[in-house]
């Protein structure tokens, strides 16, 4: 059954708030998240010469922001959750939009990167084509897109109360290339370990093309299964 348009707001307000009623604690657990490597794939990719303009999409309490910024790049934040916002404004000094993923309003041609850490699998596969678009367009003409997910085999629904897709990496090369997206690089996360102990897709893409919404052309739909979701090794 296609999600409505209260399903989609309800998919937004109840994760946001998921996350903004544990914030403090969200911060602290992850304050110490090693995302080097993520940031490292998303630069090495970027064509002409820094600082560099980088979305920070879903950009949580700012961690990421803050080594942006310390890397002396042009870094902007977006979450729809209030407290990330604030947060992320105090501590690395960056704009930060408040938005929310499925109501987006982005300039055009503006980012030469948008960092994706953990947050596109909060988009309801419905949405996504439209959501990518929406990067796609926001990104230079050559610009970066990185993404991290938690994988799985396309399970799709409420999972401790948050919103998620569990995609796998077949699924979501065929969402990103019908997108107008070309793959650079993926892998697994966290480093050094079985592919069994890895459950972190990292993937890095280069806009090309125009985008088209390809909404209309997916005849199913995603099962629902609950996925046990951790913020660990993202
Ligand atoms: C797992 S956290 C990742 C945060 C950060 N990128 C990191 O790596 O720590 C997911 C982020 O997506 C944001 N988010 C989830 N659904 C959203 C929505 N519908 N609109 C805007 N932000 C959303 C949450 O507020 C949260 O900051």
């Amino acid at each position: 059954m296609p999600l409505r348009t209260r399903d989609l707001e309800e998919i937004s307000a109840h994760t946001l708030a998921h996350y903004d009623q544990r914030a403090e604690d969200f911060r602290e657990g992850t304050r110490h998240h090693d995302v080097r490597q993520n940031i490292d794939a998303l630069l090495r990719h970027i064509r002409g010469q820094p600082p560099f303009t980088i979305l920070d999409f879903g950009c949580g309490p700012g961690r990421d922001l803050q080594t942006f910024a310390r890397l002396g790049h042009l870094a902007c934040g977006l979450d729809g959750a209030e407290s990330f916002v604030d947060m992320a404004r105090t501590t690395s000094g960056c704009p930060v939009w408040q938005q929310d993923f499925l109501r987006l309003d982005l300039p055009p041609g503006h980012f030469d990167g948008v960092f994706a850490n953990a947050s596109l699998f909060h988009v309801p596969t419905q949405e996504l084509s439209r959501v990518l678009g929406q990067l796609h367009a926001t990104l230079k003409p050559d610009g970066v897109l990185f993404s991290s997910n938690p994988r799985g085999n396309n399970e799709e629904g409420w999972s401790d109360g948050r919103y998620a897709v569990y995609h796998d990496l077949a699924n979501w090369r065929q969402l990103l290339s019908a997108a107008a997206f070309a793959e650079l690089e993926h892998y697994y996360r966290p480093p050094g370990l079985p592919r069994a102990q890895q459950p972190w897709l990292a993937s890095v893409w280069r806009r090309i093309g125009e985008h088209r919404d390809t909404r209309e052309d997916r005849s199913t739909h995603p099962t629902v299964h609950p996925h046990p979701l951790s913020d660990h090794g993202k």
